[in-house]
């Protein structure tokens, strides 16, 4: 293999772009040969926004491209499972955003055609990458904070997706918490046992007539005997609110939200600043590069990724318990719903 990694992309859309972004104009030893689209003017528009010399009218075409080392799946959730296996059984390595699919099932299957085949595959859970989320995993990790005993996520979006992405999200549980739910595990160096949500509709009457929650408090405990929260909204006005806490026995560690500039106005009636970052693709743009660099380095090193399949799975299995919780009014336990 040259020291070039060549990729194939499918879905040009808002994460395929973030995506496509990283690997033209910051990493020299990667390349797009081809890009997919159902929607062949996105892929065109993208194509030309990055210099993609071929835009194909299926993956199928990418997958059946011998100078093609790997591909990023970015589509819709619901495409995601069989590409993996469609990629996997064309000997390609996988980038493939979270999560991997709503159900169990499709997820071993793919999961088990990535094993057959041989292929290196990882998930796209950038905030493992993000340089505060890092930090915090090595006080855990180091014991700097003592033994930890409790730990608060909060993880709100500035403003709702559109009601069409909503219903092919698989929910608020699926597409948004999933994110948290990896990092607990990540930040904690251990597993969640049991679930406990209480959730509504507090944002948009719509998302509730789409048969989703748009608000949610979930209560985990670790095997570990940590007790932990999730608090998710879809909209928070002030912008996109991501924070951590986690107390130890010897202190805590904090994390809070990221901001354009570091200016504080004082004035005579109020002491204020600007807004944080207001979205995923300001506040994470650093660790989107380097969940690609990484994975790019791994390819090119046969080494593993540092977000297996596993690491996909598992999270899919705390948002089904997570739903269980929400819809039976119970604390769940995860093998209720590891089957
Ligand atoms: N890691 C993150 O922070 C993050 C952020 C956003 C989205 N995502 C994930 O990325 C995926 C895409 O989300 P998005 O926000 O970019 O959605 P999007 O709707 O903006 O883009 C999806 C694109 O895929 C195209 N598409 C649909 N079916 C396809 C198919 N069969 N083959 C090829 N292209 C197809 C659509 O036309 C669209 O352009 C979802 O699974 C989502 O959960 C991850």
């Amino acid at each position: 293999m040259s020291k070039q990694i060549h990729f194939g992309l499918i879905g040009a859309g808002r994460i395929g772009r973030v995506h496509a972004e990283t690997l033209t104009f910051r990493l020299p030893e990667a390349k797009i040969l081809a890009v997919t689209d159902i929607d062949s003017e996105a892929a065109q528009a993208l194509a030309a926004h990055c210099g993609i010399p071929t835009v194909t009218d299926s993956a199928d075409e990418i997958l059946a491209n011998p100078a093609i080392d790997a591909v990023l799946i970015c589509s819709p959730t619901g495409t995601h499972a069989e590409l993996i296996v469609k990629a996997a059984e064309a000997g390609k390595h996988i980038f493939c955003e979270k999560p991997i699919a709503f159900d169990l099932g499709k997820i071993d299957a793919a999961l088990a055609a990535v094993e057959a085949a041989g292929v290196q595959l990882q998930i796209g859970f950038n905030r493992r990458f993000d340089a505060n989320f890092v930090r915090v995993r090595h006080a855990v990790e180091s014991g700097e904070i003592g033994k930890p005993s409790l730990m608060h996520i909060v993880s709100r979006d500035p403003a709702p997706p559109p009601i069409s992405y909503i219903r092919s999200s698989g929910g608020l549980f699926l597409d948004m918490t999933i994110h948290d739910f990896d990092m607990a595990r990540f930040l904690m160096g251990d597993e969640v046992e049991e679930i406990y949500t209480s959730a509504g509709v507090m944002v948009d009457p719509e998302i509730g007539k789409a048969g989703d929650l748009d608000t949610a408090l979930i209560l985990m405990r670790f095997r570990n005997g940590v007790i932990a929260t999730i608090d998710n909204s879809r909209k928070a006005v002030y912008g996109y609110d991501q924070r951590v806490e986690i107390l130890g026995s010897a202190g805590k560690i904090e994390i809070g939200n990221c901001y354009p500039n570091q200016a504080i106005v004082s004035n005579g009636s109020t002491v204020h600043r600007d807004l944080p970052l207001n979205f995923f693709m300001e506040r994470y743009t650093e660790s989107f590069a380097l969940e690609l660099k990484s994975f790019t380095q791994a390819v090119l090193e046969g080494k593993p990724t540092l977000v297996t399949g596993i690491d996909g799975r598992i999270p899919v299995v705390m948002a089904l318990a997570a739903r269980k919780s929400y819809d039976e009014n119970r604390p769940v336990r995860l093998e209720e719903v590891n089957a």
